[in-house]
Order: C-alpha cells, then sequence, then structure tokens
C-alpha cells in the first residue's frame, strides 16, 4: 500500500484554509509568508514555486524575494533584519542551500525566531530537544502526520531513521522519541546497514541517495517512509532513497517519491505560518 501525501497534503490545506479564513476575520489580514531564494539552484526554484502556489491555495499571503546568487552576506542579513522588523511578516523561510560565501549559520541565526517557520533557529532546535514551545521542523512533521494516517501506532515500536541531518534526520528521530518509539538513528559510517534496517517497524530513509533500501532491508510488514528527492540519472526521472517497487512487497505501506513526503513537508510549512501568525494575536 502506498500512502499519498499528496492526499493528506490537500486535506490539510483545506483545513488550513478554513481556519485562515477566520483568523482573517478575527485580525483584518491574513498571515504572511515571505521566502527569500539566493541565486536560481534549479531544484531551490522548483521548491519555491511549491511554496507559493501552496500559499495561494490556502490564503496566506506570500512575497518570494529572489537575489542574485553574487549577493553579499551582509546585504541578506540586512534584509532578514528588516523583515524581522515588519509586522507585516508572519514567516520568514530562506531557501537553503546559499551559495558557498554565505555562511548559513549565521543567516538561520538572524531570522527571529518567532518568524522561522522552518524551525532551523538554535533557539528553537533547544527548545524541541527540551519538550518547549517551538516551531516544529517541516519534513519531521509532516512524517508523523503520514505515519499517522497510515494508522501506525507508534509507541513502543522499533524506529530506524536513517541520516542525521539537522533538517531532517535528527529532528524526526527526536519527533518519534516524543511519540514513544524505541530510536535508532544510522548513518554512513552504520556497519552492516541492513541488520540495522531489517529491526525497524518503522523506517525513515533521508540520505538522499537512490537505492540505499533495498527489499531485503526491510521488515515484513514495516511502514517506510521515503524522504529521498533524486533525480534517476538515465530516466531523469524524480526517485527517493528506497527501492519502491521491491520494498512496496515487502513494507505494510511506503510513500511514494514524488507525492510522498515533499507535499507534507510544504503543506506543514503553511501549518507553522498559520501558527506563527495566530501566536502574535492578542488572545
Ligand atoms: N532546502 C531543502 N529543504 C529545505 C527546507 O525544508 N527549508 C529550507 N529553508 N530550505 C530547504
Amino acid at each position: 500500500m502506498r500512502i499519498s501525501g499528496k492526499e493528506l497534503s490537500l486535506k490539510l490545506k483545506a483545513e488550513l484554509k478554513e481556519k485562515v479564513a477566520l483568523l482573517k476575520k478575527e485580525a483584518g489580514r491574513a498571515p504572511q509568508l515571505t521566502v527569500i531564494l539566493v541565486g536560481n539552484n534549479p531544484a531551490s526554484v522548483s521548491y519555491v514555486t511549491g511554496k507559493a502556489k501552496a500559499c495561494e491555495a490556502v490564503g496566506i499571503d506570500n512575497r518570494t524575494i529572489r537575489l542574485d546568487a553574487s549577493t553579499e552576506e551582509a546585504s541578506l542579513l540586512g534584509l532578514i533584519a528588516d523583515l524581522n522588523a515588519d509586522e507585516t511578516v508572519d514567516g520568514i523561510l530562506v531557501q537553503l542551500p546559499l551559495p558557498p560565501h554565505i555562511d548559513e549559520n549565521r543567516v538561520i541565526d538572524a531570522i527571529a525566531k518567532e518568524k522561522d517557520v522552518d524551525g532551523f533557529h538554535p533557539l528553537n532546535v533547544a527548545a524541541l530537544w527540551q519538550h518547549r514551545p517551538c516551531t516544529v521542523p517541516c519534513t519531521p512533521k509532516g512524517i508523523i502526520k503520514l505515519l499517522k494516517e497510515a494508522g501506525e501506532d507508534i509507541a513502543g515500536k522499533r524506529a530506524v531513521v536513517v541520516g542525521r541531518s539537522n533538517i531532517v534526520g535528527l529532528p524526526v528521530a527526536k519527533l518519534l522519541l516524543d511519540e514513544n518509539a524505541t530510536v535508532t538513528i544510522a548513518h554512513s559510517r552504520t556497519r552492516n546497514l541492513g541488520e540495522v534496517t531489517r529491526e525497524a517497524d518503522i523506517l525513515v530513509v533521508a540520505v538522499g541517495r537512490p537505492g540505499t533500501i533495498t527489499a531485503d532491508m526491510v521488515k515484513p510488514g514495516a511502514v517506510v517512509i521515503d524522504v529521498g528527492v533524486n533525480r534517476n540519472s538515465t530516466t531523469g526521472k524524480l526517485c527517493g532513497d528506497v527501492d519502491t517497487e521491491a520494498v512496496e512487497a515487502v513494507a505494510r505501506c511506503i510513500t511514494p517519491v514524488p507525492g510522498g513526503v515533499g507535499p507534507m513537508t510544504i503543506a506543514c510549512l503553511m501549518e507553522n505560518t498559520v501558527e506563527a501568525f495566530e501566536a502574535k494575536l492578542p488572545r
């Protein structure tokens, strides 16, 4: 069985649309998301376009600021400072990766934590790891929603996360732990990866390498979440990190690529933007 992130994202966006309409009445304006794109990395351009479309579908005011790849770090930091001070801006997202001459950490640190709809600011990350109120990063948040949609009772299960990135691996491991899974994080230096992944009732794969998980590495009946977005070098088609067709025969369910995690990341970005707006309302 395939878990459709596309369908679930449509459901979430429909709910958010209703909520935004109510909030607009209450506050006199809609939530606002500003996305900054530096340069024109094709994958980033496509993500940013998807985010703008989702904002329109939900009724979130949005603006994409496109900057030249040669933009200096200081001017990007200046722009972020202006957006932080602008009360009509509720969410700020700087699309990553940034050109190599810009220090990503300095940029993330510059975003006001209340407007950090990615949940990448160190204060949001620390808050997540300490059970404090925070912005939950979009992809991990979407993954938990997908697992629940698949009817997975996470508590007590063995979860294996392959990949240890700041954006996906580490935060999704923490969210799975918060759902009372027993969590293992595997990575490029893990010995005998298949031995580890075969233990998983819930397998989350986020490494960015096609064919990382083959059918023999999956426990029969497992739920498999494929976070990878890769382009097949021969067909040019998008593919994940998992051999979807072979693994589908072994797993209870699996997320497809495209149409799995990707649309949920965007829907959760919409949710985070609405939450950032709501947090500002006098109630
Ligand atoms: N690049 C790839 N994924 C992401 C994401 O979730 N947020 C941002 N800002 N950049 C990304």
